[in-house]
Parts: structure tokens; C-alpha cells; sequence
């Protein structure tokens, strides 16, 4: 990697700034966690890091969830924002800022690249007609599309014809092409970069970089036209630069800029490239050093949905497993770039194999022999150095030199196999040494002083390399190895060389570190959880649910999703508003009868009051209503 050119090694990583619409996920997680890693490995090898991480919290899509959680944009942001705030610190996540798009100090660099771009003549007023995707908040033209869906997440996509200003990317393609080409390494892995190339060659129109107050108002506001607010992906990219301090800390821009690592999921590289680096290609800022696209999790093979239930939550995944196991899963499972499964099986595996059998073994059979033998003190290598010694030694110092090399290209799924195939030797060394034969009584200890500190400095060296991926863990084994210094302070060029350990240091015994999973166990917590979940019948019997019909359906102007429905439920008619507008039209839902949720606390939904909920099946191909399958009078009680 590429460092900037003054007198310290600096180095600048970022996550993406998540949307604040919805809580965090194992996207999310994935992300960060890499970051995190690659952060602390680079503080270890002696940089200064500005990590950065944050939410983007402007935009459609904020706006249609507020409306849905009945809140404005701001109370919803800042809730949502307390989410992915208080999961980082859980997860052993340590960044230098978080960024929120709705902050001053944001807004203000918006504003100001904004008005530079308008006055240079790169952007310009005209009018755009084309299509929008919320959930992505991404414009398509006609001819980018097959269908009415949204060609990145398959979800429908609406209309636009309004006023609006362009960003001339197309001024920029050919500056932009040879950019990346004299840039090789900008954008990683080479199989995306080829994409993005492709992509750029087939044409660049100009990007539409506002919405009009009329269809959107929830952004930042363009300067110089009160009818406009600026598009949410140009906002949010900007992120990156105001946390790198420009036109606000010279100095911090220069130390920190260009020397970022942008990381990004597959599906938002395009912004990151063709959009990002044109708009600092216009406002004279030389694009960051690499754009890293990672790939995508599924869950037990499947696209992870709401829809489906499969989503996977981190706060559970630390809760079931611990922070440091679903770090080290997430980043030994697959070769960064790649896309994963996610499962709990597999997790489960990764634990039992290779933290508890491999990694914790060692540590535990190797302190309880010094413990037996050498009354918990590190003794010294004092006898001549044997075969497997020297096999050892050498695997320790080839072990560390692929491990940097594998790091700095961010081949992080490498590096840790890297580090298990050490782990691995380090045991076997045990088994072919068998110190616990040289410990019986009356037999001299010289070679098993230098069997037992050849694996404790093995461990030491270890447990330096995987404290980037587990610094919880890492401090445990740390700590147990009796080690004083703390992790964070060390360096890998100084501290991480074969023979610095000291010997007559005191270890200390202590808990086992990677406790196995008993899988029998833990079905059983499962099956027991279900039954936890189980409601007594007076429980149930509290739900009022009845036959109603369905005696009038109108659409919800504003939306695309809301009926409203009157609903006879024989003493009373009631309104409810129901999000079905997708499955069933104003004629295929009049007459029906359908199962109603009487008792249900009154909301309201694009200012209309709903008094009850209907009852609906969902699966992955849409929703049924429940129905009843011969006649009964509406009000009719189900039970
Ligand atoms: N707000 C934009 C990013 C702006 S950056 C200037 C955004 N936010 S997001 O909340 O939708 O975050 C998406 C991130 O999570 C992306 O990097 C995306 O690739 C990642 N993931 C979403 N689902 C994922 C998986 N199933 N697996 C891995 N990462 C995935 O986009």
C-alpha cells in the first residue's frame, strides 16, 4: 500500500456510511470489522490511522421509513443512529471519527464543492425524466433497464420528471479512464476494476445531483437555489473529505489525503468510482489511493431479506458467540473480495476447530505445563538448539514476513491461514517433543526449558498477529502468557521477532479461552428458547381477531403501497390502512372476507387513521389474505 509522502507513515481506511433507514446488519458488521482489522494491523506496523466510519442520513429512503415509524426524519436518524453507534464498541470496533451526514461540519464542505462545481460550469441546470430506486437511491435511464424493476436490488422503481441539476460527468470519461489506468491499483480486486472500465468506456452521461423540493426535501439544501436539495449520493460521498478535514484542517488533509482506502460493498463501487472520482477530479482533489470492493454474504445460501427472516443481527451473533469469534468467522470464511455463506454451522466449526482445538489447546496445554513444571515461570532456552527447534524458529520468522505481505495487499483470509498454519506446527512441535515425558521426576530439564519457551514465545508472536482480527481475545492470551505491555502499543517491526521474550516472567493460569460449542448443548438451549416463546392460551385469547368485508378500497395518494379500507365488521364499519397495494388492487380486494385484528392500538399512516390490522401470509413469491372458505356473518369471532 501506498503511503503519503511526508515525513510519518500515514494511513486513512473507511467503512461506507451506512444508511441510518434500518438497523445493523452482518453487511454492516463485515465491513467495519475489515476495516478495524486492517486499521489496527497498520497501527501496529507503525502509522498514524484515521480510521473513519459513520451514517448517511439524508435522502427518500430515510424519509419513507420515518413516515412508516411515524417520526420525522430527524427523530428517526437520531434513534437509528444509537444503533450502529452502540454496536461498533460491542463488536471491538475502535475508529478514530464517526461522520453523520447531517452534521454542520458536513454540510458546509457539501456546499462548498457544490458552489465550485456551479461556478466552473461542471454543473448546470436542465431537466430530468428517468427512473429512481429508492431503496438504492440510484437513477436509471430507460435504456439501462429491462423492466420496471431496479436492475441492482430488483425492487420497483418510480418515475421522475422534474427540474433538476447535472453533474457533466461525461467532461471527465476520458481524464477518468486514463486516471485508472496509471493508477492500477486504484480500484481492487482486478475483476471489479475491469468492470468499472467497461462501464466508463460504454458512455457517461451526466449525472442528475439534485431533487426538487417538491418531491424531496429531507437534504442538504444547494446553495444557490432554495427549490432544491442536493441528490443523497453526492452528499454522502463527500463524507469522506470532510473527515479528512478539507477547508477546514490543512494540515490533517494533507497528512490523511490521498492516502484513503475506501471499503465498499460490490453493489456501491460504481459511486465510489465513476461518480466520486469525477467530482474530485472537478473540484481539483486527486481521488483516493484504492476503492476495495468486497463481496456479498449470503445466509444458508440464500439472498439475506426481510422479507425471507433471515437477516443476520450482530447484537445476537455477540450475545450466542462473542464479538471475537464472529470477527475471526467473518474474516477467515472467505477471501476478501469474495462472496460468502454465512452459517451458524459453519461459525460453530470455525470455533470448535480452529479457536478451541487449535488455538485454545495451545495456549492451555502449554501454560499448564509451565505451571506443573516450572511453577508458572517462562524458563530459558539454555540447551543447544535441535532440529524441530530450528524448523520452528524458521516458520516463525517466514510465518510473520507472509503475514505482513499478505496484509498489506489486504489478502486478510490469507494472512490468518497464514497464522493457523503456525498454530498448527506450534502443536505438532508439542506432540513431537512430548514434554510431558520429559517432565516426569529425575529427568533433567534442560531440553524441556527450551521446549516449553520455544512454544511460549511461539505464542507471544502468535497472539501479536492475531490481535488486528481479535484484540479481545488476543488481550486474554496476552494476559495469561503473563505479558504487561498493552497490545496496542506494540509494533510489529520491533516486538515481533523470534527470542524477545523474557524469560522469569509469571504466567498466569486462567480460564479457558475458546470454550467449544457443544453442538448437542446448544440445540437444546435452542428448543428450549422455542418454548419461551410459546403464549398461554389467555395470552392468546387477548387477541380480538373477526371476520370483516371488505366494503370499500381506495388508493392512498402519495404512496404506492397504501389502501385504505372501510370494513364492515357487522356493528361498525372501520378504516384501515393496510401496505398490500402490490398483490391486491382496489377490485380484487372489494367483497372480500378477510380476518381483521380488532384490539390493535390505533397509528396513522399518511395522516389517515387506522383502526385495526388484517391478517396475511407472506412468502417469498408475495402475500395472501386470509380469507374465510364459506359464508359467515361479518364480525364473526375467530378463535
Ligand atoms: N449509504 C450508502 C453508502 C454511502 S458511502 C458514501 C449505503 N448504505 S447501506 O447502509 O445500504 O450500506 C450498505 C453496505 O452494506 C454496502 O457496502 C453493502 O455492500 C453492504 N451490504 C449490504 N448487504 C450485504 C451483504 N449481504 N453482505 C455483505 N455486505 C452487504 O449503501
Amino acid at each position: 500500500m501506498k503511503e503519503n509522502n511526508k515525513s510519518k507513515k500515514t494511513f486513512y481506511i473507511t467503512t461506507p456510511i451506512y444508511y441510518v433507514n434500518d438497523v445493523p446488519h452482518i453487511g454492516h458488521a463485515y465491513t467495519t470489522i475489515a476495516a478495524d482489522v486492517i486499521a489496527r494491523y497498520k497501527r501496529l506496523s507503525g502509522y498514524e490511522v484515521l480510521f473513519s466510519t459513520g451514517t448517511d442520513e439524508h435522502g427518500q429512503k430515510i424519509v419513507s421509513s420515518a413516515e412508516k415509524a411515524n417520526l420525522t426524519p430527524l427523530e428517526l436518524v437520531d434513534k437509528v443512529v444509537l444503533k450502529f453507534k452502540n454496536l461498533w464498541p460491542l463488536l471491538n470496533i475502535k475508529y478514530d471519527e464517526f461522520i453523520r451526514t447531517t452534521e454542520e461540519r458536513h454540510i458546509k464542505v457539501v456546499q462548498e464543492i457544490f458552489n465550485k462545481l456551479y461556478q466552473k460550469g461542471d454543473i448546470y441546470k436542465g431537466e430530468y425524466e428517468g427512473w429512481y430506486c429508492v431503496p438504492c437511491e440510484t437513477f436509471w435511464t430507460e435504456t439501462q433497464l429491462t423492466d420496471k424493476t431496479c436492475p441492482t436490488c430488483g425492487r420497483k422503481i418510480e418515475k421522475i420528471k422534474e427540474e433538476s441539476y447535472f453533474f457533466k460527468i461525461s467532461k471527465y470519461q476520458d481524464q477518468l479512464l486514463s486516471y485508472i489506468e496509471k493508477h492500477p491499483q486504484c480500484i481492487q480486486p482486478e475483476v471489479r476494476k475491469n468492470e468499472t472500465i467497461s462501464f466508463i468506456k460504454s458512455g457517461l452521461k451526466d449525472q442528475s445531483v439534485t431533487r426538487t423540493k417538491k418531491s424531496l426535501k429531507w437534504g442538504i439544501n444547494v446553495p444557490f437555489d432554495d427549490n432544491h436539495v442536493i441528490y443523497v449520493w453526492y452528499d454522502a460521498l463527500l463524507n469522506y473529505i470532510t473527515v479528512a478535514g478539507y477547508n477546514t484542517d490543512k494540515e490533517k488533509f494533507e497528512k490523511y489525503w490521498p492516502s484513503a482506502i475506501h471499503l465498499v460493498g460490490k453493489d456501491i463501487l460504481r459511486f465510489h468510482t465513476v461518480i466520486w472520482f469525477t467530482m474530485l477530479m472537478a473540484a481539483g482533489i486527486e481521488p483516493p489511493q484504492m476503492v476495495f470492493a468486497h463481496g456479498w454474504w449470503t445466509i444458508e445460501g440464500e439472498k439475506m431479506s426481510k422479507s425471507k427472516g433471515n437477516v443476520v443481527d450482530p447484537y445476537e451473533m455477540i450475545e450466542e458467540y462473542g464479538a471475537d469469534a464472529f470477527r475471526y468467522f467473518l474474516m477467515r470464511e472467505v477471501s476478501f473480495g469474495q462472496d460468502g455463506n454465512f452459517s451458524k454451522d459453519l461459525l460453530i466449526k470455525r470455533v470448535n476447530y480452529d479457536l478451541a482445538n487449535d488455538l485454545g489447546n495451545l495456549v492451555s496445554r502449554t501454560i499448564a505445563m509451565i505451571k506443573q513444571f516450572f511453577n508458572n515461570k517462562i524458563p530459558e532456552a539454555v540447551t543447544k538448539k535441535e532440529v524441530y527447534d530450528i524448523e520452528l524458529e524458521e516458520l516463525a520468522l517466514k510465518t510473520i514476513k507472509e503475514y505482513n505481505t499478505q496484509m498489506n495487499n489486504l489478502s486478510i483470509n490469507l494472512a490468518l491461514e497464514t497464522i493457523w498454519q503456525f498454530i498448527r506446527r506450534t502443536n505438532k512441535y508439542i506432540d513431537q517433543t512430548a514434554p510431558w515425558v520429559l517432565g516426569r521426576e529425575n529427568s533433567p530439564k534442560g531440553r524441556l526449558s527450551n521446549i516449553l519457551y520455544n512454544v511460549a514465545e511461539s505464542i507471544r508472536l502468535i497472539t501479536i498477529l492475531i490481535y488486528p482480527f481479535m484484540p479481545g481475545k488476543a488481550k486474554e492470551v496476552w494476559e495469561q502468557l503473563g505479558m504487561e505491555t498493552d497490545l496496542d502499543k506494540l509494533r510489529i517491526d520491533r516486538d515481533a521477532h523470534w527470542g524477545k521474550l523474557k524469560p522469569g516472567i509469571l504466567v498466569k493460569p486462567g480460564e479457558v479461552i475458546f470454550p467449544r460449542i457443544d453442538l448437542k448443548e446448544k440445540e437444546k438451549e435452542e428448543v428450549k428458547e422455542n418454548i419461551v416463546n410459546l403464549i398461554s392460551y389467555d395470552e392468546f385469547k387477548k387477541i380480538d381477531l373477526r371476520v370483516g368485508k371488505v366494503v370499500s378500497a381506495e388508493e392512498v395518494s402519495g404512496t404506492d403501497r397504501l389502501l385504505k379500507l372501510k370494513i364492515n365488521l357487522g356493528k361498525e364499519i372501520r378504516t384501515i390502512v393496510a401496505g398490500i397495494r402490490k398483490y391486491y388492487s382496489v377490485e380484487k380486494i372489494l367483497g372480500k372476507k378477510i380476518i381483521i385484528v380488532c384490539n390493535l392500538q390505533p397509528i396513522k399512516l399518511k395522516g389517515i387513521e387506522s383502526q385495526g390490522m388484517l391478517l396475511a401470509a407472506v412468502d417469498n413469491n408475495g402475500l395472501a389474505l386470509l380469507t374465510v372458505d364459506k359464508e359467515i356473518a361479518e364480525g364473526s369471532k375467530v378463535q
